[in-house]
């Protein structure tokens, strides 16, 4: 537990750590390819070294020496039948994209993670992958981990992925390397593109379309002989930045610049959000680092008001609206978040942790089957946050905790381990 009052005057200039999907991608990658694959800010989160004790237990070497992580791969076909079952922890990412490699693999695999992921929908991925002749299963029948994986050739196929996630894509993608014969999969809209910027530098055949007329977007891998190690600088998480742009924003008289930060398009809806409304973000440095565009977010107090977030927009900030939230409470006028039904399948089902704990603080926030109405302007009142072992509503409501009156306590902080363990210490900085 934490607590947290108001304060005002947020100064200065941080870095956040490294992106949680970009991390993960380096050591499943990397664990898949032949040679050292060397990553430089990794993020040392729960979800990540979930990933990498993962890949040890699949018999892949993994040091780490002057914060240097290296991966030694032993090839595609060079992973080892685990001992134990893989325990995923709190990951859907490690989840559902390792159960795409291992659908591959000629040995048999459980999976199976804490009482939150277990409880996560899994069909999304066991059904594409079984029309790919995968063997899984859920072991308990219920369409969740833990899941049973025993070895199956693959074949290619094409899929229609019903929503937009990075995660079933890359499931898919994954197993795609082992198939027979060229796998796609199309989305809605394009969700997080890094397992297809990522594979294409590790040298993988993989190339990425757009359909105009229908915006639906479409990716298609080849089976692959091999992939090679590669040099990564893991960009600054922008789903981490977000819970300081916020701070920037609302707390008075502040001034904030974060360094380094991704602003890959599929993940920087976020910073669109802030500027409709009315937020003075300004973007510095933009360069690019491994096919990934990053900046510097200079950001400074604002008075923000209502908007609608709705549409293809919604993948790109899908993690971010925990925190979108408490500035739609704060802001004038009314904010409407619609097409977002998958915050209902994050670690806790966001639309009801979100709207109740804005209501605890005295928002007027009404839920509804895909997003939430929130009508802002009204101060905020110090209040009991049930995070439900949620790391991003835990960091989301630690912001509106500085904008309340009289103190807020946050309930199972340290969940906050998941994605960003120093983010207090990150916080202390801007003092
Ligand atoms: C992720 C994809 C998103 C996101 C999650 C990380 C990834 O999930 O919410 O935090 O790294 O691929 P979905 O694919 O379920 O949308």
């Amino acid at each position: 537990m934490i607590e947290l009052g108001p304060i005002t005057g947020l100064k200065g200039t941080v870095t956040v750590p490294g992106d949680k999907s970009i991390s993960h991608r380096c050591i499943m990658f990397g664990s898949i390819a032949k040679g050292t694959t060397e990553i430089h800010n990794f993020l040392q989160g729960a979800d990540c070294l979930a990933t990498m004790n993962c890949f040890r237990t699949l018999g892949i070497s993994i040091e780490e020496r002057n914060q240097v992580i290296y991966v030694h791969g032993n090839g595609l076909h060079g992973l080892k039948a685990p001992s134990t079952i893989l325990d995923v922890g709190n990951s859907g990412t490690t989840t559902r994209l390792i159960a795409g490699i291992l659908a591959g693999q000629p040995f048999e695999s459980k999976i199976s993670g804490d009482e939150s992921l277990n409880s996560r929908p899994m069909r999304r991925i066991i059904d594409p992958l079984t029309q790919m002749g995968a063997h899984i299963s859920s072991i308990l029948r219920n369409n969740c981990a833990p899941l049973y994986i025993t070895p199956a050739k693959l074949r290619g196929i094409h899929y229609e992925s019903p929503v937009a996630s990075a995660q079933i894509k890359s499931c898919l993608l994954l197993a795609g390397l082992y198939a027979d014969g060229k796998t796609s999969v199309s989305e809605p809209t394009l969700s997080r593109n890094h397992t297809e910027l990522m594979l294409q530098e590790f040298g993988a055949d993989i190339r990425s379309t757009f359909d105009l007329n229908s915006t639906r977007a479409t990716a298609t891998i080849e089976p692959c002989q091999e992939l090679f190690g590669q040099k990564i600088h893991v960009p600054g998480d922008i789903s981490s930045a977000a819970y300081f742009i916020a701070a920037g924003l609302l707390v008075p008289d502040s001034e904030i610049l974060i360094k380094n930060v991704g602003i890959n398009p599929t993940r920087a809806g976020l910073l669109k959000v802030c500027e409709d409304m009315g937020g003075d973000i300004t973007l510095l440095r933009e360069h690019n680092e491994g096919g990934e565009p990053m900046a510097d977010i200079l950001v400074r107090t604002s008075n923000l008001h209502g908007i609608t977030i709705e549409g293809d927009i919604i993948p790109t900030l899908i993690d971010e609206i925990p925190i979108i939230a408490v500035m739609a409470a704060a802001a004038e006028g009314t904010t409407i978040i619609k097409d977002a039904a998958e915050l209902k399948v994050k670690e806790t089902d966001r639309i009801e942790t979100i709207t109740d704990n804005l209501s605890a603080m005295g928002a007027n926030v009404t839920p509804t089957s895909d997003g939430m109405i929130i009508t802002g302007g009204k101060k905020l009142q110090g209040a009991h946050i049930h995070t439900l072992l949620d790391h991003r509503i835990a960091m989301a409501f630690s912001i509106a905790a500085l904008i309340a009156e009289g103190n807020t306590k946050i309930l199972d902080s340290q969940c906050i381990d998941v994605s960003y363990p120093t983010f207090y210490d990150t916080f202390d900085q801007l003092l």
